[in-house]
């Protein structure tokens, strides 16, 4: 990566986004936990693992991270992530059939070109282990949001007026992703020889109202604003 990774400056207001948007953040852990399963004695790779917010509600001691985004990492190794390497995942150098899970959480988002980075990341799976997606999908109210704001370069257009979220996610953030439709995730993943798929989604509520109360976890994936796919090695 030539340019400056993207989260770099926004740790801060990354973490404090999703704490002032407490519910929305709980129906996205839930997600984040009921696709991880159990992991105990499990050997894990979060690509992508930002601050480590997430992992910092788990036990992080067998999870191992990438993350381009030096303020980013410096939180997430604070938080007991072990940063194996502070750079993409493209540039990584992975070991082969080494990991029990390998997951991306919301950052196959800022990837442009998916199908080498899945690649991979299905080849440090063991066999039987887990390649796991979790993103807001393009199709869904947030993808739509987030583009929209993206075009206009503002959330502050009359088309979205009255509409909007109280604290919608940091323009610069959702302008920099490159977002992903679920059915292209599972095309790419069916190209790579995956055959056995899951999915669960949350976040089914359209964005204005999502932060009122936690929603729960149903499987499935074309309804929610944040969908974990589990495709199996
Ligand atoms: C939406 S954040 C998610 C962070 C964390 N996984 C979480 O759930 O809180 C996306 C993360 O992906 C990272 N990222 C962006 N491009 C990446 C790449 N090519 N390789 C690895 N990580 C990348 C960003 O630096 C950022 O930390």
């Amino acid at each position: 990566m030539n340019d400056k990774p993207k989260f770099d400056g926004y740790a801060a207001q990354y973490d404090e986004w999703f704490m002032k948007n407490e519910h929305l953040f709980s129906s996205e852990l839930s997600l984040f936990k009921k696709a991880l399963g159990d992991i105990t004695g499990k050997k894990l790779l979060s690509v992508g693992c930002g601050s480590g917010l997430f992992e910092s509600y788990i036990d992080s001691s067998n999870i191992e991270g990438i993350e381009p985004s030096v303020d980013m990492g410096e939180i997430a190794e604070k938080r007991g992530v072990n940063v194996i390497f502070h750079g993409t995942i493209e540039e990584a150098k992975l070991p082969e059939d080494s990991y029990d899970i390998v997951y991306f959480n919301g950052s196959s988002s800022y990837m442009e070109e998916l199908k080498p980075v899945y690649d991979k990341s299905l080849r440090a799976l063991k066999d039987g282990g887990r390649l796991i997606l979790l993103d807001v999908p393009k199709e869904s109210a947030f993808g739509f949001m987030y583009l929209l704001g993206k075009a206009l370069q503002t959330y502050d257009h009359e088309f979205l007026k009255g509409v909007m979220p109280n604290l919608p996610y940091p323009l610069p953030l959702a302008s920099s992703g490159a977002w992903h439709s679920t059915e292209e995730k599972i095309d790419i993943l069916k190209e790579l020889g995956v055959k056995d798929f899951r999915f669960y989604q949350t976040l089914i509520k359209n964005p204005m109202y999502t932060n009122e109360e936690p929603e729960e976890v149903t499987e499935g994936y074309k309804s929610g604003g944040y969908v974990a796919i589990i495709a199996e090695k």
